[in-house]
């Protein structure tokens, strides 16, 4: 049974997805741009692990934490998890605009709690996120999906520099904002929050765009029972996830937030690979990049009768919906195939 956000479903009710979905047989080309992070971690796993996905190129920008630390470790994860091939570039220290946001405070001050993954084998590829994900647009032979899963800065600043790469890109299933409640502030979910300019510029580009935010998020939530699950598994990457996961449900606990972490990130990336784990709903999303304390706020109207009076179009699907079991069940059998 999908659990569903405590607020109001939009009259409209679901809608069918937008977003491509790989299959084992043709397997969807996907960029990873993140702030690992530790539900980043997890994210990255999925898109290494799931045959419906071909993890192309992963850059990072600075969010949860530094971004040398972002850096460093999607180079140590993806050399953890057996992917060490994957090419990786850095981005953006911080926002196209305004002050810099950093969520140590949840992350840890590396961004991976306390844990040290060995280090990286090999270094970054000098060329930058913007041009690593501008040279793999160009020669991929199909239309990529952008999966961006920290601050949107790299993504704002690859539509603007390279506007006729549009055509390669077949979508943006970014993990942010929120219809509903914010986590950063009242109003605004942290991605949205640390770059609100660069947002802006996404959601305004008329590319094709699925928004993950908290409304679904907040239901994808792994508790401390997954301890136990992950520690039956082989390999050092499910004895590395639980070490992130117990920093974060430590944290939570210490905080009166319960024993709980939302895997935010990971369920942008497995709503490319299988089909019916998320429930979408078409949505008008606006971005308030004002200064004022809405700073940040995915804005999002479902309303048929507004939509009609004021001429707005929808611009993107907005994830609503997830199966919590299924999402854990499928966290567990990502790590049974991890080395
Ligand atoms: O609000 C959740 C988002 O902020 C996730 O991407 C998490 O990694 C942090 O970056
Ligand atoms: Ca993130």
């Amino acid at each position: 049974m999908a659990s569903v956000g405590l607020f109001r479903l939009p009259e409209a009710g679901l809608t069918p997805r937008v977003a491509p979905l790989g299959t084992a047989k043709k397997p969807l080309p996907i960029i990873i741009d993140c702030d690992p992070g530790l539900d980043d971690a997890l994210a990255i796993a999925c898109a290494v692990v799931r045959p419906e996905l071909k993890l192309l190129a992963v850059t990072s920008v600075g969010g949860n934490a530094d971004v040398r630390h972002c850096t460093e470790n999607a180079l140590r994860l993806l050399q953890l998890y057996g992917a060490a091939d994957v090419p990786v570039a850095e981005g953006a220290v911080g926002p196209l605009s305004g002050p810099l946001e950093r969520a140590t405070e949840i992350h840890g001050a590396t961004g991976l709690g306390s844990t040290t993954i060995p280090a990286a084998a090999r270094k970054a590829d000098p060329e930058g996120a913007v041009a690593l994900m501008a040279r793999t647009l160009a020669a991929s032979a199909e239309p990529v999906v952008l999966v961006p899963i920290g601050p949107l800065t790299n993504i704002a600043l690859l539509i603007r520099s390279y506007p006729h790469l549009a055509p390669k890109i077949s979508h943006i299933c970014l993990m942010g904002g929120s219809v509903g409640e914010g986590n950063s502030s009242a109003s605004a979910e942290f991605n949205i929050y640390a770059d609100p300019t660069a947002a802006e510029i996404v959601f305004n580009s008329g590319l094709p765009i699925t928004m993950i935010g908290l409304d679904v998020t907040h239901h994808a939530i792994l508790d401390r029972s997954i301890l136990e699950r992950f520690a039956a598994l082989p390999g050092t990457s499910a004895k590395v996830a639980s070490e992130l996961l117990k920093f974060s449900f430590d944290r939570s606990a210490a905080w009166g937030q319960g024993e709980k972490m939302a895997i935010h990130d990971a369920v942008a990336v497995l709503h490319l690979a299988i089909p019916d784990l998320v429930g979408v709903s078409r949505y008008h999303v606006v971005v308030d990049s004002t200064q004022g304390p809405a700073r940040g706020r995915t804005i999002g109207d479902a309303n048929p009768y507004r939509l009609k009076r004021d001429k707005l179009e929808s611009n993107c699907d907005v994830g609503l919906t997830i199966d919590s079991k299924r999402f854990a069940d499928e966290m567990v059998d990502i790590y049974s195939k991890l080395p």
